[in-house]
Protein backbone atom coordinates (compact mmCIF):
# COMPACT_ATOMS: atom_id res chain seq x y z
CA UNK A 1 0.00 0.00 0.00
CA UNK A 2 1.32 3.20 -0.71
CA UNK A 3 2.17 5.68 2.16
CA UNK A 4 -0.07 8.82 2.32
CA UNK A 5 0.92 11.79 4.41
CA UNK A 6 -2.09 14.01 6.29
CA UNK A 7 -1.07 16.99 7.01
CA UNK A 8 -2.43 18.09 10.58
CA UNK A 9 -0.09 21.83 10.98
CA UNK A 10 1.47 22.64 7.56
CA UNK A 11 5.58 22.11 7.54
CA UNK A 12 5.18 21.43 11.23
CA UNK A 13 3.08 17.95 11.80
CA UNK A 14 1.68 15.12 9.99
CA UNK A 15 -0.08 11.82 10.25
CA UNK A 16 1.30 9.16 7.80
CA UNK A 17 -1.13 6.25 6.87
CA UNK A 18 -0.26 3.09 5.09
CA UNK A 19 2.55 2.10 6.94
CA UNK A 20 3.07 -0.98 8.75
CA UNK A 21 6.20 -1.05 10.83
CA UNK A 22 5.99 -4.63 11.89
CA UNK A 23 7.07 -6.23 8.49
CA UNK A 24 10.72 -4.38 7.27
CA UNK A 25 9.81 -1.64 5.36
CA UNK A 26 11.05 -1.18 1.61
CA UNK A 27 13.31 1.00 -0.02
CA UNK A 28 10.79 3.31 -1.14
CA UNK A 29 8.82 3.35 1.63
CA UNK A 30 12.11 4.19 3.91
CA UNK A 31 13.26 7.30 1.11
CA UNK A 32 9.61 8.50 2.00
CA UNK A 33 9.76 8.15 5.76
CA UNK A 34 12.94 9.68 5.48
CA UNK A 35 11.29 12.65 3.05
CA UNK A 36 8.74 13.27 5.66
CA UNK A 37 10.98 13.59 8.84
CA UNK A 38 12.58 16.31 6.41
CA UNK A 39 9.64 18.52 6.33
CA UNK A 40 7.72 17.67 9.05
CA UNK A 41 8.98 17.74 12.98
CA UNK A 42 6.53 15.29 14.47
CA UNK A 43 5.14 12.52 12.67
CA UNK A 44 2.34 10.13 13.89
CA UNK A 45 1.84 6.55 12.67
CA UNK A 46 -1.86 4.85 13.78
CA UNK A 47 -2.04 1.67 14.98
CA UNK A 48 1.34 -0.05 15.25
CA UNK A 49 0.76 -2.65 17.17
CA UNK A 50 4.49 -4.25 16.43
CA UNK A 51 6.71 -5.84 19.02
CA UNK A 52 10.19 -3.74 20.63
CA UNK A 53 12.33 -5.03 17.34
CA UNK A 54 10.23 -3.26 15.22
CA UNK A 55 10.03 -0.22 17.15
CA UNK A 56 14.38 -0.22 16.69
CA UNK A 57 13.71 -1.06 13.84
CA UNK A 58 12.00 1.80 12.56
CA UNK A 59 14.09 4.24 15.19
CA UNK A 60 17.40 2.90 13.13
CA UNK A 61 16.08 4.22 9.87
CA UNK A 62 17.18 7.58 10.37
CA UNK A 63 20.41 7.37 12.03
CA UNK A 64 21.75 5.04 15.14
CA UNK A 65 19.05 3.63 17.29
CA UNK A 66 20.00 4.69 20.98
CA UNK A 67 18.75 4.55 24.39
CA UNK A 68 15.46 2.41 24.98
CA UNK A 69 13.05 3.16 27.61
CA UNK A 70 9.87 2.45 29.31
CA UNK A 71 8.15 6.19 29.95
CA UNK A 72 5.34 5.16 32.59
CA UNK A 73 4.00 6.10 36.52
CA UNK A 74 4.89 2.31 36.82
CA UNK A 75 6.76 0.01 39.07
CA UNK A 76 8.76 -2.90 37.16
CA UNK A 77 5.87 -4.87 38.37
CA UNK A 78 3.03 -3.12 36.80
CA UNK A 79 1.80 -1.19 40.01
CA UNK A 80 1.41 2.75 40.07
CA UNK A 81 4.46 4.23 41.56
CA UNK A 82 3.67 6.52 44.03
CA UNK A 83 3.59 10.52 43.21
CA UNK A 84 5.93 11.15 45.88
CA UNK A 85 8.62 8.67 45.30
CA UNK A 86 11.99 9.59 43.71
CA UNK A 87 11.48 8.21 40.62
CA UNK A 88 7.92 9.87 39.78
CA UNK A 89 9.45 13.45 41.25
CA UNK A 90 12.25 13.55 38.96
CA UNK A 91 10.00 11.69 36.27
CA UNK A 92 7.52 15.23 36.81
CA UNK A 93 10.39 17.46 34.83
CA UNK A 94 8.73 16.06 31.56
CA UNK A 95 6.07 18.19 32.39
CA UNK A 96 8.12 21.43 31.89
CA UNK A 97 8.58 22.80 28.30
CA UNK A 98 12.21 20.81 27.26
CA UNK A 99 14.27 19.29 24.10
CA UNK A 100 15.87 15.62 25.20
CA UNK A 101 18.81 15.53 26.46
CA UNK A 102 20.70 19.31 25.53
CA UNK A 103 23.63 18.47 28.23
CA UNK A 104 24.86 16.18 25.95
CA UNK A 105 27.99 17.30 23.46
CA UNK A 106 25.45 15.77 20.75
CA UNK A 107 21.86 16.13 21.84
CA UNK A 108 19.54 12.92 20.34
CA UNK A 109 18.44 14.00 17.00
CA UNK A 110 14.87 12.62 17.58
CA UNK A 111 13.07 10.58 20.02
CA UNK A 112 9.83 8.50 19.31
CA UNK A 113 7.08 6.99 21.86
CA UNK A 114 4.98 4.16 20.89
CA UNK A 115 1.33 3.99 23.35
CA UNK A 116 0.84 1.09 25.47
CA UNK A 117 -1.32 2.19 28.02
CA UNK A 118 -3.12 5.59 27.78
CA UNK A 119 -5.13 7.48 30.41
CA UNK A 120 -8.86 8.12 29.31
CA UNK A 121 -8.02 11.95 30.43
CA UNK A 122 -5.10 14.27 30.32
CA UNK A 123 -1.57 13.04 29.34
CA UNK A 124 -1.57 14.46 26.03
CA UNK A 125 2.10 15.53 24.79
CA UNK A 126 2.71 18.96 23.36
CA UNK A 127 5.15 20.62 21.24
CA UNK A 128 6.46 23.71 19.87
CA UNK A 129 7.93 24.46 16.62
CA UNK A 130 10.90 26.34 17.52
CA UNK A 131 12.23 27.21 13.95
CA UNK A 132 9.03 28.42 13.07
CA UNK A 133 9.25 30.80 16.27
CA UNK A 134 12.66 32.41 15.59
CA UNK A 135 11.12 33.12 12.26
CA UNK A 136 8.64 35.36 13.93
CA UNK A 137 10.88 36.59 15.96
CA UNK A 138 11.66 40.42 15.59
CA UNK A 139 14.81 40.70 13.51
CA UNK A 140 16.89 42.48 16.93
CA UNK A 141 16.24 39.46 18.49
CA UNK A 142 17.43 36.90 15.91
CA UNK A 143 20.47 39.22 15.52
CA UNK A 144 21.63 38.85 19.11
CA UNK A 145 20.64 35.01 19.32
CA UNK A 146 22.69 34.46 16.36
CA UNK A 147 25.76 35.50 18.56
CA UNK A 148 24.26 33.69 21.38
CA UNK A 149 25.04 30.54 23.77
CA UNK A 150 23.32 28.87 25.81
CA UNK A 151 24.62 26.56 28.92
CA UNK A 152 22.32 23.08 29.76
CA UNK A 153 22.50 21.04 32.62
CA UNK A 154 20.06 18.41 34.31
CA UNK A 155 19.94 19.89 37.58
CA UNK A 156 18.59 22.91 36.24
CA UNK A 157 15.67 20.85 35.06
CA UNK A 158 15.19 18.98 38.17
CA UNK A 159 15.41 21.99 40.49
CA UNK A 160 13.16 23.90 38.53
CA UNK A 161 11.00 20.55 39.79
CA UNK A 162 11.17 21.44 42.98
CA UNK A 163 14.00 19.23 44.28
CA UNK A 164 16.52 20.56 46.49
CA UNK A 165 18.31 17.65 47.87
CA UNK A 166 22.14 18.03 46.45
CA UNK A 167 21.55 14.18 46.16
CA UNK A 168 18.65 14.03 44.71
CA UNK A 169 19.52 16.53 41.79
CA UNK A 170 23.09 15.83 41.03
CA UNK A 171 23.08 15.09 37.15
CA UNK A 172 25.27 12.41 35.80
CA UNK A 173 26.84 14.44 32.61
CA UNK A 174 28.40 17.33 32.92
CA UNK A 175 26.75 20.72 31.46
CA UNK A 176 27.50 21.42 27.91
CA UNK A 177 27.01 25.14 25.99
CA UNK A 178 25.81 25.25 22.47
CA UNK A 179 24.36 28.25 20.25
CA UNK A 180 21.08 29.68 20.82
CA UNK A 181 20.14 29.67 17.01
CA UNK A 182 21.55 26.17 15.14
CA UNK A 183 21.05 24.06 12.10
CA UNK A 184 18.03 21.56 12.11
CA UNK A 185 20.10 18.57 10.43
CA UNK A 186 16.67 16.87 9.30
CA UNK A 187 15.65 20.13 6.86
CA UNK A 188 18.83 22.29 7.30
CA UNK A 189 16.78 25.16 8.68
CA UNK A 190 17.55 27.29 11.15
CA UNK A 191 15.80 26.56 14.54
CA UNK A 192 16.78 26.92 18.38
CA UNK A 193 18.20 25.18 21.42
CA UNK A 194 16.82 26.40 24.96
CA UNK A 195 14.38 24.91 27.51
CA UNK A 196 13.82 23.39 31.17
CA UNK A 197 17.56 22.58 31.65
CA UNK A 198 19.00 26.02 30.42
CA UNK A 199 21.07 27.21 33.14
CA UNK A 200 21.99 30.59 31.82
CA UNK A 201 22.90 32.43 28.60
CA UNK A 202 26.49 32.83 28.56
CA UNK A 203 27.58 36.73 28.87
CA UNK A 204 24.34 37.42 30.41
CA UNK A 205 23.46 37.90 34.50
CA UNK A 206 21.12 35.74 36.26
CA UNK A 207 18.61 38.15 36.09
CA UNK A 208 19.30 38.82 32.38
CA UNK A 209 19.44 34.87 31.79
CA UNK A 210 16.22 33.74 33.69
CA UNK A 211 14.65 37.40 31.96
CA UNK A 212 15.14 35.74 28.18
CA UNK A 213 14.54 32.45 28.84
CA UNK A 214 11.09 33.65 30.02
CA UNK A 215 10.68 35.52 27.01
CA UNK A 216 11.41 33.02 24.62
CA UNK A 217 9.33 29.80 26.17
CA UNK A 218 6.69 32.80 25.99
CA UNK A 219 6.92 33.24 22.79
CA UNK A 220 7.56 29.88 21.40
CA UNK A 221 5.09 27.94 23.25
CA UNK A 222 2.15 30.31 21.62
CA UNK A 223 -0.74 28.50 20.36
CA UNK A 224 0.73 29.16 17.00
CA UNK A 225 3.41 27.10 17.20
CA UNK A 226 2.14 24.16 19.41
CA UNK A 227 0.39 21.10 18.32
CA UNK A 228 -0.79 18.89 21.23
CA UNK A 229 -1.15 14.88 20.65
CA UNK A 230 -4.14 12.89 22.40
CA UNK A 231 -3.01 9.48 22.18
CA UNK A 232 -4.75 6.26 21.32
CA UNK A 233 -3.32 3.51 22.18
CA UNK A 234 -0.41 2.10 19.58
CA UNK A 235 0.09 5.67 18.37
CA UNK A 236 4.03 5.77 17.16
CA UNK A 237 4.60 9.28 17.26
CA UNK A 238 8.48 10.81 16.34
CA UNK A 239 9.65 14.42 17.09
CA UNK A 240 12.79 16.01 15.69
CA UNK A 241 14.51 17.01 18.38
CA UNK A 242 16.64 19.69 16.96
CA UNK A 243 13.47 21.61 16.29
CA UNK A 244 10.85 21.12 18.68
CA UNK A 245 10.54 22.06 22.83
CA UNK A 246 7.90 19.52 24.01
CA UNK A 247 6.09 18.25 27.75
CA UNK A 248 3.72 16.29 28.72
CA UNK A 249 0.15 17.51 30.19
CA UNK A 250 -0.93 16.75 33.48
CA UNK A 251 -3.02 13.59 34.22
CA UNK A 252 -3.83 11.09 37.31
CA UNK A 253 -0.32 10.56 37.88
CA UNK A 254 -1.59 8.71 41.16
CA UNK A 255 -4.43 6.49 39.60
CA UNK A 256 -3.95 6.13 36.26
CA UNK A 257 -2.22 3.94 34.32
CA UNK A 258 0.52 5.49 31.38
CA UNK A 259 3.04 3.77 29.51
CA UNK A 260 4.58 4.49 26.19
CA UNK A 261 8.00 2.94 24.94
CA UNK A 262 10.48 5.32 24.07
CA UNK A 263 13.58 5.44 21.72
CA UNK A 264 16.12 7.97 20.38
CA UNK A 265 18.00 8.58 16.87
CA UNK A 266 21.47 9.56 18.40
CA UNK A 267 24.78 9.89 17.08
CA UNK A 268 24.17 13.60 14.93
CA UNK A 269 26.59 16.76 15.17
CA UNK A 270 27.15 18.77 17.81
CA UNK A 271 24.69 21.60 17.11
CA UNK A 272 25.80 24.11 14.54
CA UNK A 273 25.87 27.85 13.81
CA UNK A 274 24.54 28.90 10.64
CA UNK A 275 28.25 28.87 9.13
CA UNK A 276 27.44 31.37 6.63
CA UNK A 277 27.07 35.38 7.48
CA UNK A 278 24.43 37.22 8.74
CA UNK A 279 23.16 38.58 5.83
CA UNK A 280 22.25 34.79 4.16
CA UNK A 281 21.08 34.04 7.91
CA UNK A 282 18.21 36.70 7.72
CA UNK A 283 17.61 35.82 3.88
CA UNK A 284 16.45 32.67 4.69
CA UNK A 285 12.95 33.57 6.70
C1 LIG B 1 10.13 12.01 26.74
C2 LIG B 1 9.05 12.90 27.17
C3 LIG B 1 6.67 13.14 27.35
C4 LIG B 1 5.49 12.25 27.50
O1 LIG B 1 9.90 10.81 26.68
O2 LIG B 1 11.23 12.51 26.42
O3 LIG B 1 9.29 14.06 27.38
O4 LIG B 1 4.41 12.65 27.02
N1 LIG B 1 7.83 12.36 27.24
O5 LIG B 1 5.62 11.18 28.09
MN1 LIG C 1 11.37 14.55 26.76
Amino acid sequence: MPLRLHVVCKGFVAEIHGVDLSVAPDHRTAGALRDAARSYAVMVLRDQDIDYESFLRFAGMFGTAGRCDDISNLHEDGSIRVPTSLESRQAAGNALWHTDMPMLVAPPLAAMLLAQEIPATGGETQFADLAAALGALAPDMRRRLAKTNAVHELETIRRRMGLTDPGEIRGEYPPAEHPVVCLDPFSGRLSMLFGAHTSYFTGMSPEESSAMLDQLLRHSTQEEFVYTHRWRRYDLLMWNNRRVLHRVLPYGVATDRRRLWRAEVVGGRRPRRWPQSMRELFARF
